[in-house]
């Protein structure tokens, strides 16, 4: 790769400058199995501001901390969303239930982002709408305050606390499109995920208990009460879970159906309120809407 010129030193510390070369870094960081190397390397020498800060980086990096942590944000849905340290970082397939939300709501929306981690679905879902009256909600702190960092400049809300005991009671009833990528991975599970995930993310951001599922029947159990007739809910799970999860929003009184993108390895259960009259959440001509059972 090129050297990127690392622009940001002061002159005292200019000296230093010709040592710090993005290829070493970035053989640095491939030694360390970082797959992506030479991006990384780029990201980290935008990022630091003192050659210091970019070595304490290089090494938390070879250390296994996620790079998204490290630099404080991740591009999501084309947009740096703010990501704080031991917050669960947005992931790429993640992008896909966002987009199917984006078809599925109209401007104005009222839209709920539940175990919102950063914040960064509802955000991006609030870029793609223009505009909505957005919530975000999540039982842990650290991904509160930085889900405010996210939603908050966007006019949105965000709130502490356990699933939809966190939401404000106006908006019982009246939730056009809820997102839900809660936890999903059997707690078994866990032990096998890739260290950066499992050492740097907090347990409850992933647990979803014995079946992955416990979350996922939570949301569902209380989805039917806040959504508006023809409100709308998405979880992303995971292909093998995907029928359990179908199942289990239409046990809820859900009409349910599975999507999914093979190339991002994506999966959503989108589940459809009836409630009484017409969807309004649902655009008839929608693709979405064919697939329902
Ligand atoms: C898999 S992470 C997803 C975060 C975000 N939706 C995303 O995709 O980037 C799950 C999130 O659910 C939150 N969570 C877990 N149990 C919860 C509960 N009972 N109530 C609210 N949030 C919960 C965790 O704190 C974590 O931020």
């Amino acid at each position: 790769m090129s050297h990127p010129p690392f622009n940001r030193l002061d002159s005292s510390s200019a000296s230093m400058a010709t040592m710090i070369r993005g290829s070493d870094i970035a053989t640095t960081l491939r030694a360390a199995g970082c797959v992506f190397a030479e991006d990384e390397a780029r990201l980290l020498l935008d990022a630091a501001n003192h050659p210091d800060e970019l070595n304490r980086m290089v090494d938390q990096r070879v250390r296994g901390l996620p790079l998204e942590h490290i630099v404080g944000w991740a591009d999501f849905c084309g947009k740096r969303m703010v990501v704080g340290p031991s917050v669960f970082v947005p992931r790429r397939r993640t992008e896909f239930l966002v987009r199917q939300a984006a078809m599925i709501a109209r401007p104005g929306a009222v839209v709920v982002d539940l175990c919102c981690g950063s914040g960064a679905l509802g955000a991006a879902l609030s870029d793609l709408l223009g505009c909505c009256e957005l919530h975000a909600a999540d039982i842990d702190p650290a991904a509160v305050r930085c889900a405010r960092r996210n939603v908050e400049p966007r006019g949105g809300n965000v709130h502490q606390g356990d699933l939809f005991a966190a939401l404000p009671h106006e908006l019982l009833g009246k939730v056009n499109v809820m997102l839900a990528n809660a936890p999903y991975v059997p707690t078994e599970s866990i032990g096998m995920m890739p260290p950066e995930a499992r050492l740097h993310e907090p347990l409850a951001a992933l647990d979803g208990g014995a079946d992955g599922l416990a979350v996922q029947r939570r949301v569902a159990e209380g989805a039917a009460a806040w959504l508006a007739p023809g409100g709308s809910l998405l979880v992303e799970t995971s292909e093998t879970q995907a029928s359990a999860t179908e199942r289990i929003i239409a046990g809820a009184g859900l009409r349910a159906s599975v999507v999914s993108d093979k190339e991002l390895d994506a999966t959503v259960v989108l589940g459809w309120n009836r409630g009484a009259g017409e969807p309004s959440a649902f655009r008839p001509e929608s693709h979405l809407l064919s697939g329902l059972s």
